[in-house]
C-alpha cells in the first residue's frame, strides 16, 4: 500500500485529494496546524476511513515536520498548506512568506536532512498567480510577474522545488494550477462568496452582495480534475512542472450572471465603476453591490492557461465545464440555506426572496 503525507490536508484541495487518494488504495496522512476550533468540516467524509490520519504539524515549525516525516515516511509528498488568500497576502506579507516560501523549504530540507530524497516523491502546490498580468494563455514558458506577497512567496517555493529536483535530483514538480473552485471552497474566494450569497439572498438571509472588481478574469475548473492532475505528476518517471487550466477565461461578472441564472434570475446592470449595480430585472430589487475595499493594490486582471503540456504528457483533461462548475456550487449553497426552487412564485415580487426557502 501506498502512502501520502499531505499538507494543508482541511482545506478546499486537501479534502479532495484525500478522498481521491484513498479512492485509489493509498493510507493517506492529513497535516493540518493547531486549530483552537474543529477545523475539519471538509474533511468529515474521509475521517473516519481505516486508512486516514490526522498530524498536527505547522509548515513554520521544522521539528514537527521532522517527526510527521519519520513517522510515516510517505511515498509521496503534497505540499498544499499555505495561507492562500491572495488578498489577506497583502495585510500580512510575512506570514505568507514564512508559510508559503518558507515552509516549502523547511519541508525540503526535512525531506534531505532525514536521507529521503532518494524515497519521496514531492508535489509543490504552483500557483497561476505567479504569471500576474503577464499576457494570457500562460504556459510552463510565460514570464513569471508576481502582483502579490502570496505569489512572491510562491514564487520562491516553486523555485526551490526546481532547485532540489536539480541539485539533489528529489522526484519534485510544480503543479502551476489555475483557480480551481467547488463546494468546499473558502468562502473568502470570489465564487463561494456568490454562490454563498446568492443563496442566502434567496433564502431571505441577505439583502445583497457586496464584490470587488467584477472584470477580472480567471480560468477557473473544478477542484475535483486538478487533485487528480496532481497525483499524475507524481506517476510520471521524470518529474516535471505542469500548467493545469481549462482554458477559458470568465469574468468575475460573467460568474454573478451564470450563478443568477441558475436561480431564475436576470440580471441587469446598471453604472459604472464603485456606483455599478447588478438589478433583478423582474424585481428591480439591487443584488449586487461593489466596495472599494474587496479590490486589491495591485490587481492580476487576466489569468487564462494553456495546459497543453500536461495533455500531452500526462493524459490530463478537465472534465467539469464552467456551468457544471457553478451548477454543483449554486446546489450546495441553496441546499445548505434551504433554498428550493420549486417554491418560487413567479407572480409574487413583494418579498420575492423568502417564498425561495423551503419550510
Ligand atoms: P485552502 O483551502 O486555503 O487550504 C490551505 C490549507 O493550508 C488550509 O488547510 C490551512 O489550514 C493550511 N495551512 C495554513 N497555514 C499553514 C501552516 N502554517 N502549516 C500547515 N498548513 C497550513 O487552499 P486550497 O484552495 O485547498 O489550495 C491548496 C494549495 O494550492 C494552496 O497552497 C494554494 O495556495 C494552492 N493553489 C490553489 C489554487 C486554487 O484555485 N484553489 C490554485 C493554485 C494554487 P487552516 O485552514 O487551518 O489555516
Ligand atoms: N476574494 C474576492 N472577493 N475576490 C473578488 C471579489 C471579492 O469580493 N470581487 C472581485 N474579486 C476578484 C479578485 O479581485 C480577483 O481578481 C478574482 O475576483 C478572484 O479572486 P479570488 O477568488 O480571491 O482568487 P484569486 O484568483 O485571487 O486567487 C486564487 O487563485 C489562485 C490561482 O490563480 C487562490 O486560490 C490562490 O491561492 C490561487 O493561487
Amino acid at each position: 500500500m501506498k502512502t501520502a503525507l499531505i499538507t494543508g490536508v482541511t482545506g478546499q484541495d486537501g479534502a479532495y485529494l484525500s478522498a481521491f487518494l484513498l479512492d485509489k488504495g493509498y493510507a493517506v496522512h492529513g497535516m493540518r496546524p493547531y486549530a483552537p476550533l474543529d477545523d475539519t468540516a471538509n474533511i468529515r467524509s474521509v475521517m473516519d476511513h481505516d486508512h486516514f490520519t490526522l498530524h498536527t504539524g505547522d509548515l513554520t515549525d521544522s521539528g514537527s515536520l521532522m517527526r510527521c516525516l519519520a513517522d510515516i515516511a510517505p511515498d509521496e509528498i503534497y505540499n498544499l498548506g499555505a495561507i492562500s488568500h491572495v488578498k489577506e497576502s497583502f495585510h500580512a506579507p510575512e506570514a505568507a512568506l514564512n508559510v508559503n516560501g518558507g515552509g516549502t523549504l523547511k519541508l525540503l530540507e526535512a525531506i534531505r536532512t532525514l536521507n529521503m530524497t532518494d524515497a519521496v516523491r514531492f508535489y509543490q502546490a504552483s500557483s497561476s498567480e505567479l504569471f500576474g498580468n503577464a499576457p494570457a494563455p500562460q504556459n510552463e514558458h510565460t514570464p513569471f510577474d508576481p502582483c502579490s506577497p502570496y505569489a512572491a512567496s510562491k514564487l520562491y517555493a516553486y523555485a526551490i522545488t526546481k532547485n532540489y529536483r536539480n541539485a539533489y535530483g528529489l522526484h519534485a514538480a510544480n503543479g502551476i494550477l489555475f483557480n480551481h473552485e467547488s463546494p468546499l471552497r473558502g468562502e473568502e474566494f470570489v465564487t463561494r462568496k456568490i454562490t454563498r450569497g446568492i443563496a442566502a439572498i434567496l433564502a431571505g438571509k441577505q439583502d445583497h452582495l457586496t464584490l470587488g472588481n467584477l472584470d477580472a478574469k480567471r480560468d477557473w475548473g473544478h477542484a475535483r480534475d486538478y487533485v487528480h492532475g496532481m497525483w499524475l505528476m507524481l506517476q510520471q518517471d521524470t518529474p516535471d512542472d505542469y500548467v493545469l487550466a481549462t482554458g477559458q477565461a470568465r469574468s468575475v461578472r460573467d460568474f454573478v450572471e451564470t450563478a443568477c441564472a441558475h436561480a431564475g434570475i436576470t440580471l441587469e446592470w446598471r453604472g459604472s465603476g464603485l456606483d455599478e449595480t447588478g438589478i433583478d430585472t423582474k424585481t428591480g430589487h439591487t443584488l449586487i453591490r461593489i466596495d472599494e475595499k474587496f479590490y486589491r493594490p495591485h490587481e492580476v486582471t487576466h489569468l487564462c492557461g494553456d495546459a497543453a503540456k500536461a495533455r500531452d504528457t500526462l493524459g490530463w483533461t478537465p472534465d467539469i465545464g464552467f456551468k457544471a462548475l457553478v451548477t454543483d456550487m449554486m446546489n450546495a449553497d441553496m441546499a445548505a440555506n434551504g433554498v428550493d426552487l420549486s417554491h418560487r412564485n413567479d407572480d409574487n415580487t413583494d418579498h420575492v426572496y423568502t417564498l425561495y426557502a423551503a419550510e
